[in-house]
């Protein structure tokens, strides 16, 4: 459909069988006139933007500086299947030019959103140069993060059900959800899947933070947006995401990595359900639901002093423990064929390679599997990939984990683990009480020494030694 023949009048007249159409069939549409001002936005948009009428009779640069409508109205050429990102839901949009009699008197677009899995799928069906701008990329047309729903979280094992009949749960109610898990168990998936299910109609705002990604002096500001000249270089008024939030939700994300002076602030938001922005004083009702994310154990944070326990108790009313790899090694060919999906030729294991993935302890979970996967597709295409293969592959992969983090890093123990033999799964206390021995040993048992190996605090680590009988 690369034009769409229509009279001025049918254009502009309101309240008809177009402007039906536009509100009831798309999930957004917008027509424009042939100057690039806004003449329609149907029901799709004001759900997302609820003042957006006061844009009407505005340019379309004011609600969407990305898309090509200048491009569409100038040269009188169709622009689809362009990918954005609205409100942190994948979509495509198609932009049409209106004609009567030969001149381009305006333009229909509209918007529609799929979910990643369908997303993807489109995507590896469509070749990257079919889209027109930016090589392919999506556009931030509004701030915030991709979106997952649970389905796009691989994994049939019993644990993998019961947790996600839990995030389902907490889905259900707006309680605060504390998401608890090793490094690359999923937990943007499911986070990203708590707030899809909790807003079906896909239009609510997800804003996920990371709380690691952002220098402390500026987080706040991040946050809770600052005022024009709160502070040097503060040149604008900036709106923060909690504010940008609105009615969705927020994730806040690596929370245990956040400085006391912010968790209080944080803590006072979620209590009063307002904040300031820095260097205002207009008070603002905060009105988003809160997930956080850690892989750090915040209750051993706690007892060092790195985390206030009034915010653990305020974003743990509903906890959810994602499950490390090697306690659902069941999950790990379905998985396989998750990643491999797109791949022309389908991986093949042999019976002893696919027991070795089985017994590994995978100290960077399903995306270090992942990224085995991929890794094999790229090197091992259509051949019968082995036991020593996988070894191979699986040590290298190590020496890189251990040469990123050293023996001390943020891994769990496993992580150290040689891999000359496969190992042989092991529970999590096994493994805490090798990692404690291991560091005692490499510190010449100085338990100031080891702990700060660990990455836990003395006192943690005295408990533990204890517990552990060292
Ligand atoms: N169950 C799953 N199904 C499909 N993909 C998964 C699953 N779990 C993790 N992944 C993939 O693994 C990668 C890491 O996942 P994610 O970013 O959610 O991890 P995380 O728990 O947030 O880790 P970190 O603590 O390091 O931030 C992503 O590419 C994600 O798509
Ligand atoms: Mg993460």
């Amino acid at each position: 459909m690369p034009q769409i023949p229509m009279s001025r009048q049918t254009l502009h007249t309101r309240g008809g069988v177009l402007d039906h159409v536009l509100d009831n069939v798309f999930d957004m549409a917008l027509l424009l006139d042939g100057q690039g001002n806004i003449l329609f936005l149907s029901k799709g948009n004001r759900r997302v933007l609820p003042n957006c009428g006061r844009l009407i009779g505005q340019p379309v640069t004011r609600l969407d500086r990305f898309s090509p409508f200048a491009q569409v109205l100038s040269s009188g050429k169709s622009v689809e299947n362009l990918p954005l990102e609205l409100m942190g839901h994948r979509g495509f949009t198609n932009i049409y030019p209106l004609v009567d009699h030969g001149t381009v008197i305006g333009t229909l677009s509209y918007v529609y959103f799929q979910n990643r899995s369908a997303m993807e799928e489109i995507e590896a069906r469509f070749p990257r140069d079919r889209w027109t701008l930016d090589n392919g990329e999506y556009h931030q047309v509004s701030l915030v993060d991709r979106s997952y729903t649970f389905s796009d979280f691989i994994g049939e094992s019993p644990l993998v059900k019961e947790m996600l009949d839990r995030c389902r749960q907490a889905a259900a109610c707006d309680y605060p959800v504390l998401l608890i898990g090793e490094t690359g168990t999923g937990k943007e998936i499911i986070a990203s899947g708590i707030h899809a299910a909790r807003h079906p109609d896909r239009f609510a705002p997800y804003v996920a933070i990371n709380c690691t990604a952002i220098p402390e002096n500026l987080l706040e500001s991040e946050l809770f947006g600052h005022e024009k000249g709160s502070f040097t270089g503060a040149d604008q008024r900036k709106v923060g995401k909690f504010e940008q939030a609105a009615e969705g939700d927020v994730l806040l994300d690596e929370i245990g990595d956040m400085s006391l002076l912010l968790q209080g602030k944080i803590l006072r938001a979620l209590e009063s359900r307002e904040f300031e922005r820095v260097g205002g004083s207009k008070v603002i009702p905060f009105r988003a639901g809160v997930i956080a994310a850690t892989n750090k154990h915040l209750p051993a944070l706690i007892e060092e002093g790195q985390f206030r326990a009034d915010l653990y108790y305020r974003l743990a009313v509903i906890e959810v423990f994602l499950i490390p790899l090697r306690k659902r090694p069941e999950d790990i060919p379905l998985l396989i064929e998750h990643f491999s999906r797109d791949k022309t030729d389908a991986l093949r294991f042999t019976r002893q390679a696919m027991d070795y993935l089985k017994r590994y302890p995978w100290p960077g979970n399903v995306r270090q599997l992942k990224n085995l996967v991929y890794r094999l597709s790229a090197l091992c295409g259509g051949q019968s990939i082995t036991g020593d293969r996988v070894l191979t592959e699986l040590s290298a992969g190590q020496e890189n984990y251990n040469r990123a983090l050293g023996p001390g890093g943020a891994l769990p123990a496993a992580g150290a683990a040689s891999l000359s033999v496969p190992v042989p799964v092991r529970s999590l206390e096994e493994l805490e009480r090798e990692a404690i021995a291991a560091a005692l040993a490499a510190s010449g048992h100085n338990v100031t020494l080891a702990a700060k190996q660990l990455g836990i605090g003395r006192a943690t680590l005295y408990k533990k030694l204890e517990r552990h009988q060292l």
